[in-house]
């Protein structure tokens, strides 16, 4: 019995978070601040410096939301919880580095991109280089990242493992407890220079992405009127300011 009403409560709140409607764009400037959402463990991307949030895509963020004529407020939260955030309304905007695919698309709506990248082999070993070289070995991954997606389909992977970070994927590396690590390839820059003499090589990129901020599905409005100030910010040299902070070049899609 205990069990049927635990059971009958999670179906109710699954129904209310069902119907949560997404704020519109009026509603958000009416009450002058956005909500956006973010990981802040995705060095440079996103991360906490101290106690402050930043990184690039939080200062394309912030910029944008200027642009708008909005506040702003930042929540974060793990990486697999931000995109259902969107639908149960706990934040307007997610900027967490997500890569525009088509099985994300079913579930949110993208803005354009903030930037262009892809996936890259990691490795301790300079044997271990290209897609090929993964066959038999053992990778580790941020789990539900298009990393893992992509590792998953190369052939003849002894075993991938999954980590609920980024950076614990990379410790896994770093400790030697897996071959090799499949992550951004301007976070493997990003990492190479920080730590030149921790032994870490950069292989081939295994695919490119564009990534973009998400906001919930069907909120149209409010993802106009981001893409309209972050062509704005590209088009008058803002973000490539910023791009170039972080990674000493024009990380925008070209
Ligand atoms: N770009 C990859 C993806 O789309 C990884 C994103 C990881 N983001 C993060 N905040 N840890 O899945």
């Amino acid at each position: 019995m205990k069990m049927l009403k635990t059971l009958a409560a999670a179906a109710l709140a699954l129904c209310a978070a069902a119907t949560v409607q997404a704020r519109p764009l009026a509603e958000i400037e009416k009450s002058g601040t956005i909500v956006l959402g973010s990981e802040g463990q995705y060095a440079p991307f996103n991360f906490f410096k101290g106690k402050e949030l930043t990184g690039y895509e939080i200062e394309v963020a912030e910029a944008v939301a200027k642009k708008m004529g909005l506040k702003y407020e930042w929540k974060t939260v793990g990486f697999d919880a931000l995109l259902t955030g969107l639908a149960q309304d706990r934040w307007d905007l997610v900027i967490a580095s997500h890569a525009i695919t088509d099985e994300r698309s079913k579930a949110v709506t993208f803005t354009l991109p903030h930037y262009c990248s892809g996936g890259q082999i990691v490795s301790m070993k300079p044997e271990i280089a290209k897609a090929g070289d993964l066959k038999g070995k053992v990778v580790a991954v941020q789990t539900g990242t298009t990393y893992l997606d992509a590792v998953k389909k190369v052939p003849g992977i002894k075993d991938v493992k999954n980590f609920p970070t980024d950076e614990a994927a990379r410790n896994a590396l770093g400790s030697k407890r897996v071959d090799a690590w499949v992550t951004d390839k301007f976070v493997a820059k990003e990492m190479l220079a920080k730590v030149p003499k921790a032994g870490f090589k950069t292989g081939d990129m295994l695919f490119v992405e564009q990534v973009a901020a998400a906001v919930a599905k069907g909120n149209q409005g409010l993802a106009d009127a981001w893409n309209q100030a972050l062509k704005a910010l590209i088009a008058d040299g803002t973000i490539g300011k910023i791009s170039q902070k972080y990674f000493q070049e024009d990380v925008t899609c070209k």
